[in-house]
């Protein structure tokens, strides 16, 4: 089945990053520093530090900064290129578990995040609200609402029965390994301890890549958003082009908040940036909305798996 994905239209008012290659350094620097802070404490990627613990005790700022600080440094030393390539292929051999979206997004409620402030509004609320903001706006794209039920359903790893994953390898911003890393990473300071950094194969700008070669060709560091990815493709997905690129650089912070990277894209890529902009508006503040009546959206998003997962007969392995 070949799906057609028009190009988007834009409304997204104030994003310099609508193009990509309109990037400034100076304009890219400033976004960074207005949003270092607050995507300190709420970063894209799911990782998130608590106003408080489960016992409603307060951290301070302080406290919390240097919980966000520690997950940064944590996962700036240990993404290297070694790494994500051991963990896609541990993670394709899709032996860790079989379940339904349906229920993968349910289990996802059970287990409590110890990172996320938001414990009233569990997690499928997060995905329902994303989805339904997207097809309230986009009711032709049903691709789209599909990818966002599904776009952070690997924050499962993190949930005992696919592996336990410390947070450090499942949520936060992603990039590119087996070339230098950009300064428009938050936090990319604590690279230097990174082995890969002092790796001479690895530390130019193009490294292991050859310019324009697709962001397809790209090692990204290990997370959600390459399992969801390795996931969706591992089940023969028949979701576009478009949808496996949101799911898969959703979290790619540097290209699409700073403008970094670009030099990787091909023009495949380019294209199917201008719809992870649309998706980014409304993952990012579909928090806090409307409350959705899960049984009644439920049929909706059932017919929806089983136009883009045909094979998988409703049960996905992951
Ligand atoms: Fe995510
Ligand atoms: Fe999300």
């Amino acid at each position: 089945m070949t799906i057609i994905v028009p190009e988007p239209v834009l409304t997204v008012e104030n994003n310099n990053h609508n193009n990509v290659e309109s990037r400034n350094s100076h304009e890219s620097e400033k976004v960074m520093e207005q949003g270092e802070e607050r995507h300190d404490l709420k970063l894209d990627g799911g990782f998130i530090v608590p106003e408080s613990n489960a016992f409603g005790i307060s951290f301070t700022k302080k406290e919390r900064k240097s919980g966000v600080q520690d997950f940064y440094r944590k996962n700036h030393i240990n993404q290297t290129y070694e790494f994500a390539r051991k963990k896609k292929e541990e993670y394709g051999k899709l032996e860790k578990a079989e379940m339904s979206i349906w229920e993968c997004c349910e289990l996802l409620n059970e287990y409590v995040y110890e990172s996320d402030p938001d414990l009233d509004e569990p997690q499928i609320e997060h995905l329902l609200q994303t989805a339904e903001s997207i097809r309230r706006d986009y009711p032709d794209q049903d691709w789209l609402h599909l990818t966002a039920l599904i776009h952070d359903k690997s924050y499962a790893a993190h949930n005992p029965a696919f592996g336990e994953e410390p947070q450090w390898r499942v949520v936060g911003g992603t990039f590119p390994l087996g070339c230098a890393f950009d300064t428009a990473i938050v936090h990319h300071q604590y690279f230097k301890e990174n082995p890969d950094h002092h790796n001479p194969g690895f530390n130019t700008k193009l490294g292991i890549y050859a310019e324009n070669c697709g962001l397809d060709n790209v090692t990204m560091s290990w997370g959600h958003d390459e399992y969801m990815y390795t996931v969706a493709k591992g089940n023969n997905t028949t979701l576009p082009p478009a949808a496996l690129f949101i799911i898969r650089f959703h979290s790619f912070c540097a290209l699409h908040r700073a403008g970094a990277y670009t030099f990787l894209m091909n023009e495949d890529d380019k294209g199917m940036l201008k719809w992870l902009h649309v998706f980014n508006k409304y993952d990012l503040y579909s928090k806090s909305m409307v409350r959705i009546n899960h049984e009644e959206v439920k049929p909706y998003n059932l017919s929806l798996i089983e136009k883009y997962f045909p094979s998988a007969k409703l049960k996905l392995k992951y």
